[in-house]
């Protein structure tokens, strides 16, 4: 293990750690093409998808969400996907009006879609502003058109560059995604790349770690032996590379894979981390909701016309619904929390959990250098603990 340098001093300073929230989510299924590496919830079709039909379900689901969390504030809205930026401007204008009658949605709120750079076009880019968008997060991955092929994208850098410099002019925030820890890439390469990457940034980068998902194309040629990723070492070094450079560039590391400049963090993201309420609307999208105490878990139908079939039966494409133990609420908050530079306030945690961090286990990670104390209030990963988050969760959970 190579000894990994300390986070920067900084905290998120977006929001309230301990109000964090109340997010809406929206899932678009549909994608263009299937990248190979991807197990998220998005699949091709090949005939016109009927917009107006999802809409009217995307409303209906709603309001069957509005009955289960009462009015309520809306502090974010995300649009993910699949490829959100398939949807017409006039599908993503309905969407936000239906959640502005459906919640308290004050003005100026974060309002983010996920934009893939080949399906950018201005005047599209121009009707999701008019509609109220006011934050996109494009899916760069790579800023070389060899790493590009090889990720089976769609575009090439000439577009990526073209799409970054059409947000910039349009959207007040503008994010961009990289994959990095792709097969054979040299530190030099990826340390010239972020450089690269951060010049063209506004205040916001997810750079992500490339991961092996069970099911995807990459997994079976990862099995076969054809496809090789930088090992644990050679991770950690991407990594380390990864945290200095965005925290000399002025965009330090908030999260595991997420930079922002002081006050440009995620406002919508921070919730979910903070361990706070949304509603996920649309296949396969998940929800959060507190009852008094207890937390409500919401899980959609995953197939985008199965979903569909569901709302129109019954009003909503909801197929779990688990009230979660106050031990799991423990669970969750902490792998949650442990993403984030700002780390677990303990109090809440421990009223959670019934109980503080075991002081044994508790030591034993601070003196491997995996967590600390920030004060008496809060606990965090160190960068070496973020590189093995899992175990470090899985050492201190409930
Ligand atoms: C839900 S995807 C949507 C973004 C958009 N559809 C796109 O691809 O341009 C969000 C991001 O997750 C990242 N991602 C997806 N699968 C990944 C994997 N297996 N390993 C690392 N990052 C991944 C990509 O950077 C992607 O932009
Ligand atoms: S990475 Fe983005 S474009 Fe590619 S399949 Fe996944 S959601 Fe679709």
């Amino acid at each position: 293990m190579t000894a990994v340098t300390p986070f920067a001093s900084r905290q998120p300073v977006t929001g309230d750690p301990l109000d964090p929230g109340f997010g809406v989510y929206v899932h678009w299924p549909f994608c263009a093409a299937k990248c190979p590496y991807c197990d998220f919830n998005s699949h091709v079709r090949h005939q016109p998808v009927d917009q107006d039909r999802f809409v009217a379900a995307f409303l209906a689901e709603m309001e069957t969400m509005r009955r289960l969390t009462g009015p309520r504030t809306v502090t974010s809205i995300f649009m993910g996907g699949g490829t959100p930026s398939l949807m017409q401007p006039s599908t993503v204008d309905a969407i936000l009006s239906g959640i502005s009658r459906h919640w308290h949605m004050p003005d100026g709120i974060e309002i983010t879609m996920e934009a893939n750079p080949s399906s950018v076009e201005a005047e599209r880019f121009r009707g999701y502003r008019a509609a109220g968008v006011n934050r996109v997060s494009l899916g760069v991955q790579a800023l070389n058109d060899r790493d590009l092929r090889f990720l089976g994208r769609l575009h090439d850098v000439e577009d990526a560059l073209k799409a970054i410099r059409l947000a910039r002019e349009i959207f007040p925030r503008m994010s961009f995604d990289l994959i990095y820890a792709r097969p054979n890439q040299t530190v030099a390469e990826w340390d010239a790349e972020l450089k690269q990457a951060v010049s063209y940034a506004v205040d916001h980068l997810s750079l992500y770690q490339l991961t092996i998902e069970e099911g995807t194309p990459f997994y079976g040629l990862h099995k076969a032996g054809k496809l090789v990723v930088p090992d644990g070492e050679q991770s950690a070094i991407l990594y380390e590379a990864t945290q200095e450079i965005t925290a000399r560039e002025g965009m330090p590391a908030y999260e595991v894979s997420n930079h922002a400049r002081p006050g440009a963090e995620s406002r919508h993201n921070l919730t979910y981390w903070r361990y706070g309420d949304y509603v996920g609307i649309g296949p396969g999208a998940h929800g959060r909701l507190s009852a008094g105490d207890a937390k409500i878990a919401t899980a959609t139908e995953r197939h985008p016309e199965t979903w569909l079939g569901r709302v129109e039966a019954e009003g909503h494409g909801v197929v779990d619904r688990e009230v979660l133990a106050l031990s799991e609420q423990a669970d969750e908050l902490l792998l949650m929390g442990l993403r984030l530079t700002e780390g677990v306030d303990l109090a809440r945690w421990q009223a959670l959990a019934g109980r503080g961090p075991d002081p044994d286990r508790e030591q034993f990670l601070i003196d491997h250098g995996f967590i600390e104390r920030l004060g008496n209030s809060r606990l965090r990963c160190t960068p070496a603990g973020m590189l093995i988050l899992d175990a470090v969760v899985a050492d201190l959970a409930c």
